[in-house]
């Protein structure tokens, strides 16, 4: 599911990506390889624990365009508006409409957002509801998984292109899109 949504990010060489609570850094090294020595790769996440971890990886990987920051997300300091935003299996930031905005403000027009993540998904028959329920309780946590968790982080986008993936008896999914260049208007 990681592969996948690095993948689905849109950099070239030399751009900067946001790992929007990067936790551990599952996905800093990948991401450090899409943008390349002259990119810049900042992991933000309130997490000092998690962060520790993360900065292991990044010592241990050689990772030298790799910055982590410790802070909610809305109270970083990003010095420029970034490239590209990854948010992975970031469901606090996805439910939270206020911590999903202050990510987006990070970004520039246009730029190319991803998230990953388990997702609620229903079967037929006496399998129902509680195995998918169970292993996507596996990566919420205490949240009810959502059956379309990336529609409010959707909304603020274009061109979004959401796959469900056959991982996990298909309870993962990875959405992309990238910001608006042209603001939208209330209704
Ligand atoms: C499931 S974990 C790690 C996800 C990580 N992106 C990955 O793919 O492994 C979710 C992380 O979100 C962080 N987090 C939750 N709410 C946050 C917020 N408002 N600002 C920054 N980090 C937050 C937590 O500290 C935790 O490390």
């Amino acid at each position: 599911v990681r592969r996948r949504a690095v993948q689905a990010v849109q950099v070239q060489p030399g751009d900067t990506v946001l790992d929007i609570a990067c936790g551990t850094g599952l996905n800093l090294a990948a991401l450090s390889a899409r943008v390349g020595a002259a990119g810049r790769v900042i992991g933000i996440d309130m997490s000092s624990a998690m962060l520790l971890i993360a900065e292991e990886r990044v010592q241990a990987g050689g990772l030298r365009n790799v910055e982590l920051v410790n802070a909610p997300v809305g109270d970083a300091a990003i010095p420029e508006l970034a490239d590209a935003a990854l948010f992975s299996f970031t469901h606090d930031i996805l439910y939270s409409p206020e911590a999903t905005r202050a990510a987006l403000a990070y970004l520039r027009a246009g730029a190319s957002v991803v998230a990953c993540g388990a997702m609620q998904k229903w079967f037929p028959g006496r399998l129902g509801w509680w195995l998918p329920t169970l292993i996507s309780r596996g990566f919420t946590g205490d949240r009810e998984p959502m059956e379309r968790p990336w529609e409010r982080l959707a909304a603020h986008l274009a061109h979004v292109q959401t796959r469900r993936l056959a991982a996990y008896l298909g309870t993962m999914y990875v959405c992309a899109g990238r910001t608006r260049t042209i603001p939208q208007t209330s209704t």
